[in-house]
């Protein structure tokens, strides 16, 4: 499974891709807001430091509109994926982007697994089902994950399952045992996936008796 990660913080973006954890980076208006920055700069900062797909979003509603907006965002860089709503639109918008502009596209703001099928249909690059939001009414969202996956794997489509609003580390552990094909993870949630308590447990006991031996390596 590849590990996006879900921010616009160039910081937490540059520590990450050193640690070597990221296979891309998505954003979107809430995280543009967040970041301070203008998108096209925002953007650049993030592909200049990422090689994987960098998901832009598109902010327009109308099919002209957001083929615009696709047109100028694909210019930022090669690896920018054009975000596109949900929407009738949208998925309009990802055909022509797919079709005529050979972008990758994500489609973003999926509830349910007729929509993906139709991102699917659309030819998305990726799908983004919110689990988190899911969750939020109740709902288990990780079923929605697995609807996705059964109905993709059915038709051999090859739009990945990007899971999206991931608020725990077992959204992410549930991402892989489903078969999702990426999660994108805020950066919090991506660093707490190494610990454990018994590894810090463990490392503090080795060292200490490593420390009565009063040998050096090297
Ligand atoms: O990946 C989408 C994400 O940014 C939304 O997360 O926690 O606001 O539902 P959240």
């Amino acid at each position: 499974m590849k590990f996006f990660v879900d921010t616009a913080d160039i910081k937490e973006i540059r520590e990450l891709n050193e640690l070597g954890l990221l296979d891309g980076v998505t954003t979107n208006p809430s995280l543009i807001l967040k970041s301070g920055g203008k998108i096209a700069e925002v953007t650049k900062q993030i592909c200049d430091i990422v090689d994987g797909p960098v998901s832009a979003e598109v902010v327009a509603t109308e099919y002209s509109a957001m083929m615009k907006e696709a047109e100028t965002l694909s210019k930022i860089a090669e690896n920018v994926c054009i975000k596109v709503p949900l929407t009738l639109d949208g998925l309009k918008a990802c055909r022509s982007i797919r079709n005529d502009m050979n972008r990758m596209v994500n489609v973003t703001l999926c509830f349910s697994a007729n929509q993906a099928l139709l991102a699917a249909k659309a030819g998305a690059s990726f799908i983004s089902p919110f689990v988190g939001r899911v969750d939020d009414t109740g709902v288990d969202g990780m079923e929605l994950i697995s609807e996705i996956r059964t109905i993709y794997d059915n038709y051999d489509f090859a739009t990945e399952i990007l899971v999206a609003s991931v608020r725990t580390v077992n959204h992410v552990k549930q991402s892989a045992l489903i078969g999702a094909d990426v999660a994108t993870v805020p950066p919090a949630t991506l660093k707490a996936l190494v610990k454990h308590p018994l590894t810090d447990n463990g490392l503090k006991a080795f060292l200490a008796d490593w420390e009565k031996t009063g040998q050096k390596i090297g």
